[in-house]
């Protein structure tokens, strides 16, 4: 069973809400567990009869802490079941979900072929009144290109009426932030159709914002992209901290101490990944430039962004002498820990990177490492962290694993060839790793370096 957690049971008012959710990725599949815990009636679709027969035989496709254990247990509770079924999901349902994916395009823009795909089957097969709730992160517009789509295309002449109600879930603790939202954004366009959806969240007694369509469309991408500036802000001021010798660890405590500025995602590192923040900020981007807008600050927080492992890189190259014929070891491939999603990973940079430079690189993930084999099948992945350093003239942190924490530097030392950790994520204390006699080099941070450097221990490297 995945990292299971016990979540509470919500005291349920026995008014059961028939609810379907079409897509079964992080967006959906989390969804609609959360509603069936809540007591509701839930059908989870998805075109894809692979990952459908998956969950009815009750494993999950993607890893989440916790989520294997609710859909179990509402699953044979008789609240959660799963389909292929469309047209089925969709007349048995008097609220309708659309989570389905919006990838982005070349230019920025998402991909919303999936979104209008499911407005025309809703179209197809509406049958009554339904409230029909845009949960993918979709360009500011859609909810009224979803109305169009339906209202021109419905079979039967029936009343519905659409709501964007946007998701602000994290991979690694979406059951969580799910149960527990900071805040619930509705957006409708009466007050009538919001009072359904509140009715819905009534349960969680989180706080919760009505606003029209539009407003709530916004607010998702002006969340991530407030969040995402925040880490390339505290990136960009980490190379203000190399260049004069500050520590951005403690630079970031003393400015999060002020509620007004807040400690959270200030931490420096390789910058952001994942599958929402850079797909999110670039099709803001895309959006307010059409519109004329002026996007010098988020074209600014991507560039930081993409910088960041260049940085890191460089620095590794300067440190050794050069990258060609090194062995270097990459510990953390997933894109932030507790997840094996590898999708726009910092670890991606990294190792092209270094694998361009001519290094050999062994690598290590918990449970990212299967996801990065088709990304590079070039290089070596280990089944523990020693086996990765094994050998190697540099240990590279790229996420920061728990298990990283408690690193047993006397066993590291009989296996490396050369005694330098490169922290992408100031994840360990510097001086520690120094007492435990290796070079410490952090981000934003004064590097650590003993006086005499560690003997190389293999000939093969020196020459
Ligand atoms: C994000 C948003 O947090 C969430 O609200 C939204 O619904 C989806 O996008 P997620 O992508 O799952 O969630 O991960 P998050 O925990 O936000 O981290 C995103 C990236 O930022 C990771 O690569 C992480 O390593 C990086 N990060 C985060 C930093 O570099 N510094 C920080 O201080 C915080």
């Amino acid at each position: 069973m995945q990292g299971s957690q016990p979540f509470k049971a919500f005291k349920r008012n026995g008014s059961q809400i028939r609810i379907s959710v079409i897509g079964t990725g992080y967006v959906g599949l989390v969804t609609g567990v959360v509603f069936a815990h809540l007591g509701n009636q839930v059908i989870c679709i998805d075109t894809n009869k692979e990952k459908i027969d998956m969950l009815r035989a009750g494993k999950i496709p993607i890893y989440e802490p916790g989520l294997e254990d609710l859909v179990l247990r509402n699953a044979e509770d008789g609240r959660l079941s799963f389909t292929t079924d469309l047209g089925r999901g969709i007349r048995e349902s008097e609220i309708i979900f659309i989570a389905v994916g919006t990838p982005p395009g070349d230019d920025g823009e998402p991909d919303l072929s999936q979104v209008t795909g499911a407005a025309h089957q809703i179209a197809q097969h509406i049958n009554g009144y339904k409230v029909v709730v845009n949960k993918s992160t979709v360009p500011i517009g859609t909810g009224n290109l979803v109305y169009q789509i339906i209202n021109k295309n419905k079979r039967q002449n029936v009343n519905f009426d659409v709501v964007s109600n946007p998701e602000f879930l994290r991979e690694g603790s979406a059951m969580h932030d799910t149960l527990y939202p900071d805040r619930i954004v509705i957006g409708a366009s009466s007050h009538k159709v919001a009072m359904r959806l509140l009715e819905l969240y009534a349960l969680l007694e989180r706080p919760m914002l009505i606003t029209d369509i539009t407003s709530a469309e916004i607010i998702k991408y002006a969340s991530n992209a407030f969040l995402a500036s925040k880490i390339s802000f505290i990136n960009s001021i980490a190379t203000l901290c190399e260049k004069v010798g500050g520590d951005i660890t403690q630079v970031a405590k003393g400015m999060g101490y002020d509620k007004r500025i807040g400690e959270q995602f200030l931490q420096a590192g390789l910058g952001f990944g994942g599958s929402c923040f850079g797909k999110d900020v670039k099709a803001l981007v895309h959006t307010m430039s059409k519109l004329g807008c002026n996007c010098n600050m988020l074209n600014s927080t991507l560039d930081i962004n993409q910088f960041q492992p260049n940085r890191f890189v460089d620095r590794v190259e300067d440190v050794l002498g050069g990258l060609d014929g090194c062995n270097i070891a990459v510990l953390g491939l997933a894109f932030k820990p507790n997840t094996d999603d590898m999708r726009d990973a910092k670890s991606i940079d990294v190792i092209g990177r270094l694998l361009s430079g001519g290094a050999n690189v062994s690598a290590y993930d918990p449970i990212a490492a299967e996801n990065c084999r088709s990304i590079y099948p070039q290089i070596t992945y280990c089944p523990d962290l020693y086996q990765a350093c094994k050998d190697t003239s540099a240990i590279l942190i790229v996420t920061e694993w728990d298990e990283f924490r408690h690193l047993d530097f006397e066993r590291l030392k009989a296996l490396v060839a050369r005694r330098i950790i490169f922290d992408g994520r100031n994840m360990l204390d510097a001086g520690r790793v120094s007492c435990m006699g290796f070079d410490y080099y952090g981000i934003g941070r004064n590097p650590v370096i003993l006086e005499e450097e560690a003997p190389l221990l293999h000939a093969a490297e020196a020459a």
